[in-house]
Order: structure tokens, then sequence, then C-alpha cells
């Protein structure tokens, strides 16, 4: 076990494989945030504790695992939060239907209540057991027991190991080798922190990223994505990003990079007119290069040796792959204004219609095999991707159908087909174990409850998104696919989406708090989205809660799905006030919600100072958030701000501000800002 570096360990066992995530990191460690976190300096285990051996199918190691200790993580869980006592299995799926551990971003890392983190550094389809099994003879004090024998079914088949210490027992199938790093607590956050400065810090997404989201029909024409353009400003709804589905590409499945003529002649007046509507622009793709692609002859010779959809499957792990494809993104899309892209398909499938992507045996000329490159693909293509927004000195916030370990800095959002509510408020809860974001995206819906709920918790998420690829027109207008198509709307369509502009409006003005987050991620390298148990680990009440989350130090939020009147919310403990009415409640306790269709539980802290910005109808290149204040408690006296440019990367060299704002009195506030950044993103309303 080698101390590595502050509160970070690194234990290696024979001779690990070359392609690892870890030769891939895009970001170099984040010393000095590192340097800040207290630790103890001890390694959560000794070498004597880690039982690790080489057999025909691979690497195992066993770990141990305390009996009253929870673990999380594993990436983009989307069936459990608490994984104590499963079986894990990392593989990227784009289907990940049942609690097996397919994922669309598997990632090999695990943080207990116990206060350490694991990451094992591998791009195999890694098996966790997570206290599964006892070892042989370890129920043999149980022989002189006498117990009666019971018949029932928690008593037949209940839960065998939940009474003495356990082990993790991980299984690295082809490796020959491991390293493994071990992230000291004290507390689970500070095993999360750690792991994601490890991996660079978490990413700092432009302002304009963290307004409304509107992806259009997949079929849109030129003329249906103007119309739409003027309509939301029209009906004062905030977008800030516009997304294009498949349909802007002359190719797609497998894709050509190239613009549709047909369907979009003249796109660069077309783009004008958006930009000059304040839009950002995002493009959807996938890695997949069709044959008429003008990367295609270039990428041949880097590509892997099975096609997919008739494209080419770049190895992005090669670098010359890589700059052609990043060079292609630079040239044609993110120096004429394109803002983003959504990467689809970047996990694989298994289990739908078609088994879509390449085989795990295949060959890519950078030696990764295919189960290898399965795993990392999502990073990988997020690397290409960003690499022209570095180029041109601007950021971008993207979406990314699959990504992986050390994936942190990367400003790239998760997205899934699954699309059960209740699956996609779990995404919320687990994405944060393991340096991930993802979106709880709304598209069409069963009925207009079942769209204003979805509404209200991606407005309370890491990205709010509305992905209309499969309606024409706003899911306000007609909630029901076909109907939308046929253009019959709503009768009181005008209210529903007047219920929709307030949430809206409500993200929009919660963007500098929810911003000062995301600084907090990437310096601090704590999650903007956090499961109750990161925050309260010595409470058994939070282990299991997948339905409610901290968004941002203070406030929690816990969203209703369509059919809920009332909902249990159990706030932990200290004082909590209910963001809408300020009504004060008492906290160690579960208490029974029922605040009608148009609001969503969400409480604040006591002693909060919420900064609430006027809402915009899109964040401009020069916006300025004009902000008030509301006090939750009696000691709401202080609130930190972050500030800077929202959109270059000038802050890595020290370009922002820290804004202290100190009540003094009612409507009454002093404001200091401390750092290097000349401009001013916030203006104070102090009456
Ligand atoms: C899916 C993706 C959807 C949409 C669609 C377009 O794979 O998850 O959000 O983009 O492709 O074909």
């Amino acid at each position: 076990m080698e101390n590595l570096l502050n509160g970070i360990w690194k234990y290696r066992y024979g001779a690990p494989e070359q392609h690892t995530p870890l030769l891939y990191r895009e970001k170099a460690i984040s010393h000095e945030p590192l340097q800040r976190l207290h630790c103890e300096g001890v390694a959560p285990f000794s070498d004597e504790q880690i039982i690790a051996k080489e057999t025909a199918r691979g690497i195992t190691v066993e770990l141990p695992l305390k009996s009253e200790e929870h673990i999380y993580g594993f990436g983009l869980q989307l069936h459990r939060v608490d994984h104590t006592g499963r079986k894990k299995v990392l593989r990227v799926n784009s289907d990940p239907v049942a609690d097996t551990g397919d994922s669309h971003a598997p990632v090999p890392f695990y943080v207990s209540t116990a206060g350490y983190g694991v990451y094992v550094d591998t791009s195999r389809y890694a098996t966790f057991y997570c206290g599964t099994n006892l070892r042989k003879g370890d129920s043999e004090h149980k022989k002189l027991e006498n117990k009666e024998v019971g018949t029932s079914e928690i008593e037949l088949y209940g839960y065998q190991v939940s009474e003495g210490d356990r082990t993790v027992v991980i299984d690295i199938p082809a490796a020959r080798g491991i390293d493994i790093y071990f992230f000291e607590g004290p507390d689970l956050t500070a095993a999360v922190q750690r792991y994601n400065l490890f991996s660079g810090g978490g990413c700092l997404p432009p302002l304009w990223g963290l307004g409304m989201w509107y992806r259009a029909y997949s079929a849109a024409s030129k003329e249906d994505v103007t119309r739409l353009a003027h309509t939301f400003p029209n009906d004062q709804m905030p977008v800030d990003v516009f997304g294009f589905e498949p349909g802007w590409q002359s190719r797609a499945y497998s894709c050509s990079f190239v613009w549709d003529n047909n369907r979009f002649p003249e796109h660069e007046s077309m783009l004008g007119e958006l930009y000059d509507l304040n839009y950002r622009v995002n493009l959807w793709e996938h890695v997949f290069v069709h044959p008429s692609s003008p990367i295609y002859e270039g990428l041949k010779e880097f590509s892997g040796d099975y096609e997919v959809w008739e494209g080419l499957v770049p190895d992005l792990a090669e670098p010359e792959s890589k700059t052609i494809f990043s060079e292609h993104h630079l040239k044609e899309f993110a120096a004429k204004g394109i803002s983003g892209f959504k990467l689809d398909e970047c996990d694989s499938s298994d289990f739908v219609h078609s088994s879509w992507s390449f085989p795990d045996t295949t060959e890519f000329p950078s030696g990764m095999d295919g189960e290898q490159m399965h795993n990392q693909l999502g990073t990988l293509y997020q690397s290409a991707i960003l690499a022209p927004y570095e180029t041109l000195g601007v950021r971008t916030l993207s979406q990314v159908r699959s990504s992986g370990a050390l994936a942190s800095p990367y400003p790239f959002v998760l997205y899934s087909d699954l699309y059960d509510h209740k699956v996609f408020i779990r995404g919320v809860v687990n994405c944060g174990f393991s340096g991930l974001l993802w979106s709880p995206e709304v598209r069409q819906a069963e009925s207009a409850e079942d769209l204003i709920r979805r509404i209200q918790t991606t407005v309370f998420s890491p990205m709010a998104l509305l992905n209309c690829w499969r309606i024409p027109n706003p899911p306000w207008m007609q909630v029901d696919r076909e109907k939308n198509i046929n253009g019959e709307f709503l009768d009181n369509y005008e209210q529903i989406r007047d219920i929709c502009r307030s949430l809206f409006e409500i993200r929009m003005s919660l963007i500098p708090y929810l911003y000062t987050a995301y600084a907090r991620y990437h310096y601090e390298g704590r999650p903007p989205f956090r499961a109750l148990v990161m925050d309260y680990p010595n409470d058994p009440n939070v282990y299991e809660i997948d339905d409610a989350y901290m968004m941002g130090d203070y406030m929690l939020v816990a969203p209703m799905v369509e059919g809920e009147t009332e909902r249990s919310v159990y706030l932990p403990v200290g004082t909590w006030h209910c963001f809408w009415t300020n009504e004060t409640y008492a906290g160690s306790q579960h208490y029974c919600v029922s605040p009608g269709l148009e609001r969503i539980p969400v409480f604040v802290k006591d002693g909060t100072l919420l900064p609430l910005a006027q809402p915009l109808q899109h964040v401009a290149d020069d916006a300025v958030f004009d902000i008030s204040f509301r006090s939750f408690g009696d000691n709401a006296t202080t609130c930190m701000l972050y500030e800077d440019d929202g959109k270059t990367y000038e802050f890595r060299e020290g370009c922002y501000n820290w804004v202290q704002v100190t009540a003094l009195s009612e409507g009454n506030y002093e404001i200091n800002r401390t750092g290097n950044y000349t401009g001013q993103r916030y203006s104070f309303n102090k009456d």
C-alpha cells in the first residue's frame, strides 16, 4: 500500500493491464484542493486485510466489509441506492432494466458509511459481490444452536449474512494484475470529494447550461424550427438551449456529420437567426461513421474491425482518430457557434429488439478489445468532443448516454430511454456518488399531471431538459404523442403552459444558487446533487432513501409522481422550512406532505439566506442576474455566491470571485467580493 497523496492510497497486485481508465484520464489530479481536505493519514485497510489472487479467469480481490457498513456508488445505478448484500456486474448497457449492475455509466468505485472509498482501475466487466457470501466455515459456530426451523419465506430465504462481518469480492476477468485506489474519509462525502479531485475536479458548466433545454422533433424542418424558436419568447417560456435530433444530418444511424441540405437549406442563416434570438444550439449524433461522411476514409485505418449500423467504430483511444474526429467537429460546428452535442448510443445494447453495437471480441488498433472499449467509449467520446471547445476557449455543457470512471471533469450530462419517473428520480439521487451528472428528461406524458410532475423533477435536477424528439409541438399543448403529431391540442393547454412557465421560471431564478453548487463541485469535488446519506451518514433513516436528494447545500428535494396526492418525506436532523410557504418543520422525523399539483416538495435548511434571481428568458453572454434574498429562519444572515464570466476557461487562471452577502437589516445587505474577476454577474436588489 503506497500513500500516493493526501488521503489517497494505492495498492498494486500483479501486472495491471495497459488500457484502464487512468491511462485515458481527462485532467490531472487537482492537487491543491486535495491538500486542503483534512485527512488522518491512515489507509482504510492494511495490506494484510486485502486478499488478491490471480486465477485462470483473471484477478480476484477481497476487501473487508463490516456488518454495519452500507455501500453506495458503482456509477449511474438506476434501480437501487444501497448496494449492500447485492451483486453488481459493471457492464455498460443502454437498457439497464434490472438491478444487475448494468448501467449507462458503470463505475468501479464505491463508498462506505464507514467513511472510505475504493476505486478499481479497470475497464473490464468487473463484478462486485457486496457482502453476498460468507467464507467457508464462517457459520460453523452455529451448529450447536438449538433454533426452531422457521418456515415463512423470510425465515427460509432471509438475509443470510446480516449477522456478521463479510467481504466485498471483486472479480476482474482477463486481467493479470490490478491497481486499486483507496480514498480516506473521514466520511462518505469526503471520500467522494477525494475521488472527484483525483479525477481532476468536477466540471464547471457555462451559465447558460443551467437554463432550460428543449430538443425539437426529429423530423422538424427549418420552418418548424424557426416557428418553435419564435413561439417560446412570444409565450414567455424561458428556453436557453435548442436541440436538433437525428434529422439535421444528411445520414443518421450511422452518421455523416454533415447538415441535410434538403431539410435545412441554408442552415447557416437559420443558425444565425437562432443565435440572434439568444439560443445555444446542440446537435444530436452518435459515434458511428457512415461511409458517406467526409471523415470516413481518414478514420478507416483507425477503427475497430466490426461495423455498427453500417458505419465505422472509430478507435478514439488512438490519437490520430481522435484528432480527425475532433477537428471535423471544431471546423464544421464548434467554430460556427454550435454550443455542444448530444452523444447518443455510445453505450451498447444487448436486451432490445436489435443487438446493436460491436462484439466484445472486436479488436481496435490501440490494442483495446471490445469489452474494454465498451466500458471506455463514453469517456473517450466525451474527450474527443470536448477538445474543440478547449481549443476555442469556450465552455460547453453537452449530453452523453454513456460514461465511466474518473468522469467528473467532463461537462456532460447522462440521460436514458427508460423513462420511468421513479427510476429517473433515483438517477438524481445516485449520480453524485460516482462523479456523474444525470438528467431526468421529460418527453411526452401520460397526462397533464404526469407532465407537470416530470417537469418539476427536471427543474430541480442537474440539467433541466425537455426532449421532444418524438413530438412536433411542445408537450404543454398536447401530452399524447399521436394527438400531438396530428395537431390536436388540449382544451386547457394555456393553463398547463402557465404552470410549466412558472416552473421554468423557478429554474431560472435558481441559476446563481446552482452555479455556486457547481463551483464547489469544480473546486472542492463536492457533487451539486447528493443522496441524503452523503450529508447525513450517521443517520440510518436515510440509508435507503432513493426518492429525495440534496440540491446544493441547503435544499432538500422530494419529487412526486403521477397519481400521488401526498408523499412521505424524511427530514434529517435540524430545522427545515417549506420552500413555498416558509412553514417550519422539526428534523429527524417523517412527514406526510400534500402540496398540490403545482408544487414539488422542497425544503430549505434553517438559517439559509437563499439567493433568487429575477427569471431571465435566456442567459445571454452578458446576462446579469438581479438577485433578491429569502430568509429561512431567524439566523439567515449570510450567503456565498460564485461568480465568473460564465463562458470561458479564464477561471482556471484565477479569474473568479466569491461573493459574500451579509444581511444587515431587513432588505439591507453588505456585499464583499474577493477574487480577480473584474465583471459582475450579479446585481443585488436591496429593497
Ligand atoms: C435515442 C435517444 C433519444 C433520441 C433518439 C433519436 O437513442 O435516447 O433521446 O435522441 O435516439 O433517434
